[in-house]
This record gives structure tokens, sequence and C-alpha cells, in this order.
């Protein structure tokens, strides 16, 4: 018996030696050790042996199957370590080919202009949130301070979803409800620093409005946060943006149900032979909408508005675009013709980073 389970180790190291691949190994495997494999019926055999039997060889079996079982684990470790080698040199890109030049498309000015709103406020701490664009109309609006009654309702163009739903349903008609969704995700008991960027929609559309456009939304809830941080977080972030250091803002009080106080903050700019350019404050534009959050708005995130204050900003990210790149329309921005492509987009190898400056 001894000789003849020396032989059949032998013979199976030998087998896990020669399998050229991992299946080959596989099936050695199954051979000695699945569930009818030899190795497995020899066990099963020692229940039939008498005790003096077993004494002797049931060490050996055991022996036996150790040896195969940690043999069959070197070469599988072995044949991965070849496969991956292989794959490795097989999938070599050759970065000097060049590219297709029909095939290089370019980053829409949006596109561009997410990204580096992405950059600049990463570079002060903030994450980037998301949420749906399809809302339930209680994070638009019941969660926001906008209850069923608010005019706010009627002023917003909302898009609803035709049908019979749970809840009624929206084409989310702000990026404020990622407040909401952000506070939740947070917990109620951490601070927040994000920015949303996003897709908002309202049936409305001229040389200024589309029925779908881009707002950015900025949220911080912490302790202690006053209107102070507000305006210096803005500053920064539009003097990173136009790349300039004479942006002068103007804050002036205004009302959004989800702020209190609100504040409308507008950008000085000077006519230069027609064109607006921003700096200075010879003239003023408004770009964003702002506050501090409402504590109902606090307290809807899920946080204690007596332990935790914050501010908000909502800004449309399309209107950003076109005062920095210089377009006039807004509606060129979805025509999708690629002539407009070709001299607003940006190329694809230029991703904006914060060590090479958001203009680069
Ligand atoms: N949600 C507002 C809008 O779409 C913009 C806005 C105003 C957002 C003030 C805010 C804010 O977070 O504080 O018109």
């Amino acid at each position: 018996m001894t000789t003849e389970l020396d032989q059949m180790q032998t013979d199976m190291l030998s087998a896990i030696d020669a399998a050229s691949g991992l299946d080959a190994l596989e099936a050695v495997r199954i051979h000695g050790l699945g569930k009818t494999g030899t190795i497995t019926g020899l066990l099963k055999s020692l229940g039939a042996m008498t005790p003096e039997e077993r004494l002797t060889t049931g060490p050996r079996i055991h022996a036996l199957r150790e040896a195969v079982t940690s043999a069959i684990a070197a070469r599988k470790a072995a044949l991965e370590r070849a496969e991956l080698d292989a794959r490795l040199a097989r999938e070599t890109i050759d970065m000097t080919l060049p590219a297709e030049p029909a095939l290089i498309g370019s980053i829409h000015p949006v596109s561009q202009v997410m990204d580096e709103l992405a950059e600049i406020f990463a570079d002060m701490g903030f994450a980037v949130a998301t949420g749906p664009e399809i809302e339930t109309d209680w994070y638009n609006f019941t969660a926001l301070n906008i209850p069923e009654t608010h005019p706010a309702r009627a002023m917003h163009d909302t898009f609803y979803l035709a049908g019979e739903h749970e809840t009624p349903m929206v084409l989310r008609t702000h990026t404020s409800p990622v407040q909401i969704r952000a506070m939740q995700a947070s917990g109620g008991d951490k601070p927040v620093y994000i920015i949303a960027p996003g897709r908002t929609y309202r049936s409305d559309s001229d040389a200024t409005h589309t029925p779908m456009f881009h707002q950015v939304e900025g949220l911080v809830i912490d302790k202690g946060i006053t209107l102070g941080h507000l305006k210096w977080t803005l500053e920064t972030f539009l003097k990173a943006f136009f790349e300039r250091d004479d942006i002068v803002l103007r804050l002036r009080p205004s009302y959004f149900p989800f702020t209190e106080p609100s504040a409308e903050v507008d950008v000085g700019y000077t006519l230069q032979n027609g064109k607006r350019v921003i700096g200075g404050s010879d003239h003023w534009m408004e770009v964003l909408g702002s506050g501090m959050v409402h504590r109902k708005v606090i307290e809807a995130g899920g946080y204690d508005p007596d332990q935790w204050q914050g501010f908000a900003f909502g800004c449309g990210i399309d209107r950003l675009a076109m005062l920095k790149y210089g377009m006039d329309d807004l509606r060129a921005f979805f025509d999708g013709d690629l002539r407009w492509m070709k001299h607003y987009g940006f190329s694809c190898l230029d991703v904006p980073t914060l060590s090479g400056g958001v203009g680069a």
C-alpha cells in the first residue's frame, strides 16, 4: 500500500508540474481531490479499515493530500503570475503613435467649466456631489422650504412627470435638492463641503434660456459659519475662475426660500470695445444666488440647526462659460454644430489641473 501511495504521489506531483495552464491544473485537481477523485476515494476508504491499518495508512494518505494540495497551490500561483506577465507584455500601448486626427473630439465648454469648478473647489476642500435629474417634489421643493402653496413653485416653470407616481416627480428645476441629499449622506454629525454641478430643467426657451441648462450648487455645513465665509469663498472662486485678481463682488439683499438672509451676488465688469470684461466696478452683472442655509433646510437634511450653520450658493454654469469664453448666444451650446465646437471647444488633452492652473 505504501509503495502504491508513493507511486501515486510521484505521478500526481509530476502531473501538477506538467500542467501547462490553469484549466489543465484544475483537471489534475479534480482527478485527485474532486468529489470522486482518487485521494478523496482513499480518504473515504479509511472508515472501512481495521484500526491497525488506519494507524499506519491514515497518516500516509493525509500526507499525500497535503503534498498534492500545496503543490497545486504553488503551481497555480506560478501559472497566474506567468499569465499576468504575458498579458502585461501583450497589452503594451505605444504612446508615441499619433492619434487619428478625424477621431479627436473636443471638450464642450460646459464640460470644461465643470472640470474647472471641480478643480477650484477641490483646492478649497470641497467634494463633488451628485443627485438625480428626476427628483421627487419633496427634494426639489418641500425640503428646501418651498411648500406646495409657495409662489416659487410657479416661478420655476417646472416639468412634472406624467402618469401616476407615489409622490409627484419633477425634472429638477435647480441643483439645490443635492443640498438635502448631501446632508443626508453625511449623517447629521459631520461638516459638509460640497459643490454639485449638473443639468437642470425649466420650461423656458429664448436667447438666454434653454429648457435644459446647467447649474452648480455649493453647500457648506459646519459650526460657526458666517456670511464672511460665504463672501471669501465666492471671491476666491471667481478670482480663480476668471483668472483675475481685480474681481469685485457686490452682495445685494434678496430672497430665496432656502436661505435666510439671502443675497444675490453681482460681479463688476468694464466695457472694452463693446465687450464685457470681468473686473473692476464700472458696471455690475448678477452671477449667482446665495445665502445662509435656512434652519428648516438644515433640519430637512438631518442636522440640528442649533448646532450647525452653513451657506449655500447656486450659479448658472452656461452663463459662466459664456462670460469667460466670450460666447453670446446660449442656444449655440446645445445645437451640436461641429464648427462651433471646433471654434469654442477645448482639446481633450488639456484637462484643467490645479498644478497646471485652470487656464492650462
Ligand atoms: N436654486 C436657485 C435657483 O435656481 C439658486 C440658488 C440661490 C441656490 C440661492 C442657492 C442659494 O443655494 O443659496 O434659482
